[in-house]
């Protein structure tokens, strides 16, 4: 990079999120071009970086680019003051009128946390050099820039009307979005606001099955398949209304003095819950009845979704076919499937980083769209650091530990031979991902045809729950054999059902449902990873890796080279691919 150094009259728009004190990042655009975006989390080595701003993303954006940050045309923030015209704080109000001081607060200082943040934002764009007299602050409210930053990535701008749902937990007081996209102007059909968010109830019961939320949805949806959901009906935590939904806050996504509480910590979920389903769960096993729970809650997300998406963006789904979806819900794999099988849904575009990291990303291209930009599809999430293999050496060779490294001609085929053999190998490439998913660039690898390859990375490597599933990433020629379809899939943000004479030969990747998350990969944007793939299929005749993300347990995805040798000989890991270099534990063993 470095091309972008002070070239006059450029937009140049640096997002930078973290209002809802979890999931800080940072993203910068150039003359609507995505140059760099990535997450506090990954620099700081904390996951979420709750209560951070994203001081360090921010600063790696700004130096990818070569630029300095007095140079920053327009910080874009996506959280924005809320009126009290608007029918949220009215809504909140009204519904929390168990709490009166947050009722009374939302009326009288509904925009405390607004004015808290911009001052806190201005700070840090001061320590960053932003110079506020020709730097704009520019407020997005939060659900637009979840809605750009789906439709405007989408590669929908030049189709006509396009769909646009966004779901979350919760922005301002908005936790659930309806509307549409036309030549590149977002139009708002429907909003719900808090407490009444399905993204909410869902990371309330994440809590109850003893994961944390914001985090735990994944494990809640990937428990799912193994319950009954008809054990018992969860319907009465979110009753359907004529265009819309309550959510009984008797029992979940509740405050105040209804929250259940444990050794000083407040729950989003009542005692009342918890003499309805017993006990919260603590242990690590997918066991009853809180598997049944999890399908339960699972199949209520996707029907209350499924039936407000329908009422309003029926029509304009019927008419193009499109729906381009964001916020924490659309990291749902299985809703995504079900939204897809829709006759009516012909092309589903989500957001990789549709939870609130993306929301710099979306607030950056919602200014950018707005001062007439045109911004491109977006074809990949490498959008973050990369390393040479100078700094992977040097890295290296700062470790106590007796590593050996050798210099590989062929990374493909070496990878692919130690893979075929039965050993996990850890992936690092290019620069880093945006979102949460590992798409080859920060990946675990896995033969996912060699029995117990995932028990081995859960149990020696991952440290995470048994029963997770993983993942695999396959070759764009052979993925319509594989899930039944030629709809892109580069990100992981879909599951597919499976063909059933492809199971045997993945057997590791594939879930209790017969389903796959899958990432179909294509040479333009993973020339390395791609040829990988070929050289697997070669050995073993299937083009198809399992991919899980390289960390551990708890931790945020590897950055550096020095990130991913502290997690290297921290585990059970042999093999670690750096760039070129190939660093191994087993000194005797090539
Ligand atoms: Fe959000």
């Amino acid at each position: 990079m470095r091309d972008h150094e002070r070239q006059p009259l450029q937009l140049i728009i640096l997002g930078l999120s973290g209002a809802l004190n979890h999931d800080p990042s940072a993203a910068l655009l150039i003359d609507g071009e995505v140059v760099a975006a990535a997450e506090e989390e990954r620099f700081v080595r904390d996951k979420h970086a709750r209560g951070q701003l994203p001081e360090r993303a921010a600063r790696y954006c700004l130096d990818e680019a070569g630029l300095e940050a007095d140079q920053v045309e327009v910080v874009a923030f996506p959280y924005a003051p809320i009126s009290l015209r608007s029918p949220g704080r009215w809504h909140y109000a009204r519904r929390h009128w168990y709490a009166p001081d947050r009722a009374l607060d939302a009326l009288l200082n509904g925009n405390r946390r607004f004015r808290r943040n911009r001052g806190r934002i201005l700070e840090l764009g001061t320590r960053l050099g932003v110079d506020w007299q020709r730097t704009e602050f520019v407020p997005v409210e939060h659900h637009l820039a979840h809605a750009s930053s789906a439709y405007h990535l989408s590669g929908f701008v030049d189709e006509g009307r396009s769909a646009i749902m966004g779901v979350d937990g919760k922005g301002e007081y908005a936790t659930t979005f309806f509307g549409y996209g036309d030549a590149g102007r977002i139009v708002k059909l429907k909003e719900f606001y808090d407490p009444d968010s399905l993204s909410g109830v869902y990371g309330a019961l994440t809590e109850y099955l003893g994961f944390d939320m914001l985090d735990g949805e994944y494990k809640v949806m990937g428990m799912a398949p193994y319950g009954n959901p008809d054990h018992l009906s969860l319907e009465r935590l979110i009753r359907p209304r004529r265009g819309g939904f309550r959510v009984n806050t008797r029992y979940v996504n509740t405050v105040g003095v209804r929250r259940h509480k444990e050794d000083g910590v407040g729950y989003y979920f009542s005692n009342r819950l918890l003499r309805w389903l017993g006990p919260r769960r603590c242990a690590d096993d997918a066991d009853e009845p809180y598997v049944h729970y999890a399908a339960a809650m699972q199949r209520l997300f996707e029907e209350r979704c499924l039936e407000l998406m329908e009422h309003y963006l029926g029509d304009v789904l019927r008419e193009s076919g499109r729906l381009a979806f964001a916020g924490g819900g659309a990291l749902n794999v299985k809703l995504n499937q079900k939204i897809l099988a829709l006759d009516h849904v012909r092309e589903l575009f989500v957001q990789p980083a549709a939870g609130d990291a993306g929301t710099a990303l979306g607030a950056a291209t919602f200014v950018a769209a707005e001062r007439g930009e045109r911004l491109s599809a977006m074809t990949h999430v490498y959008l973050g650091p990369g390393y040479s293999s100078d700094d992977c050496h040097r890295a290296v060779a700062a470790r106590q530990e007796p590593l050996s490294v050798e210099v590989l001609d062929n990374v493909a085929e070496s990878v692919a031979e130690l893979l075929a053999a039965g050993y996990p190998v850890a992936w690092f490439q290019g620069r880093m991902e945006f979102g949460p998913r590992a798409l080859g660039g920060r990946s675990i690898l896995g033969c996912p045809s060699v029995p117990g390859i995932a028990d081995r990375i859960n149990t020696q490597i991952k440290f995470r729950e048994r029963w997770r599933p993983f993942c695999p990433s396959v070759l764009d020629k052979v993925a319509p054999e594989i899930i039944g379809t030629d709809h892109p899939a580069p990100f992981m943000t879909i599951t597919f059902d499976v063909a059933p004479s492809w199971r045997p030969r993945m057997p590791e990747v594939v879930h209790a449902d017969g389903t796959a998350r899958v990432q179909v990969v294509d040479r333009a944007t993973s020339p390395r990873y791609y040829e990988l793939l070929e050289a697997l299929e070669r050995r073993t005749g299937n083009a198809v890796v399992l991919n899980t993300s390289l960390n551990r347990r708890g931790e945020p995805m590897v950055c550096s080279p020095e990130d991913a040798l502290e997690m290297f000989c921290g585990c059970d890991l042999q093999y670690l691919v750096l760039e070129d270099l190939l660093v191994s534990k087993q000194a005797d063993k090539r």
